[in-house]
C-alpha cells in the first residue's frame, strides 16, 4: 500500500515520519501509544478504535527509524490554519535519543503542507521541557495540562 511519505530534508538520516494507513502501521501507532502515554502511566482503557483517530482532518503518525516505529503523534487540523498535536510518545526504550525532535519536524512538515500556521499542544507537565526545547512558547502555565503553541515558518515555493 502507498502511504504518504514525509522524508527529512537532508535524506541522510534512516528517519522518515508516515501517515499511518496499514494495518502493520496502525498496530505499532497503538502499541507505542498504549504502552507510553498508559501502561507507563499506570493507566488502564486505551481505546484502539477511537473515532478521533479516523476522523478527516486528523492525520496519526509514525516515526520510523530504518522501518521500525519509534514514535508516534497525531496532527489534528482544527481551522484553516491552527492544528492541535496529540498524543505524542516515543518508545520508552527509544527516548532521550533525539527522536522526539525527528518526530516533531515531520510532523511540523506534514502540518505546512496542509497551510497550518500554528500549532497548539495540552502538554503534559513533565513534557514542557521537551517543547520548549522545540521552539514551543507556553502560553498557559496553569492547569493540569500547560497551553504551548509554535509558530510555523513558511518557505518560499519554488
Ligand atoms: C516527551 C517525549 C516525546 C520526548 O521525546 P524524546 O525522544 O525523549 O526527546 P528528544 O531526545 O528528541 O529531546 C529533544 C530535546 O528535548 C529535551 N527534552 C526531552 N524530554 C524532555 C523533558 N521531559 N523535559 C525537558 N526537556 C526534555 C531534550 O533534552 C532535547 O533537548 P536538546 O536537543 O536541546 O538537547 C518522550 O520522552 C516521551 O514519549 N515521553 C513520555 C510521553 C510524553 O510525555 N509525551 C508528551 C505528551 S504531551
Amino acid at each position: 500500500m502507498n502511504e504518504p511519505r514525509f522524508p527529512n530534508d537532508e535524506r541522510e538520516d534512516p528517519w522518515i515520519v508516515v501517515q499511518v494507513s496499514s494495518d502493520e502501521h496502525w498496530n505499532a501507532y497503538h502499541d507505542i501509544r498504549r504502552a507510553v502515554l498508559f501502561e507507563a502511566r499506570g493507566l488502564i482503557g486505551y481505546e484502539a478504535n477511537h473515532p478521533d483517530d479516523r476522523r478527516e482532518g486528523h492525520f496519526p503518525l509514525l516515526l520510523l527509524l530504518e522501518n521500525t516505529p519509534v514514535g508516534a503523534a497525531r496532527l489534528d487540523l482544527m481551522s484553516p490554519q491552527t492544528a492541535c498535536v496529540r498524543t505524542v510518545a516515543i518508545r520508552a526504550e527509544c527516548q532521550g535519543k533525539g527522536y522526539g525532535r525527528m518526530l516533531m519536524a515531520g510532523l511540523e512538515k506534514i502540518a505546512s503542507q496542509h497551510g497550518v500556521k500554528r500549532l497548539v499542544v495540552n502538554a503534559a507537565r513533565d513534557a514542557v521541557g521537551f517543547y520548549e526545547a522545540l521552539e514551543w512558547t507556553v502560553v498557559e502555565a496553569g492547569g493540569e495540562n500547560p497551553v504551548l503553541t509554535k509558530e510555523l515558518r513558511t518557505r518560499p515555493q519554488w
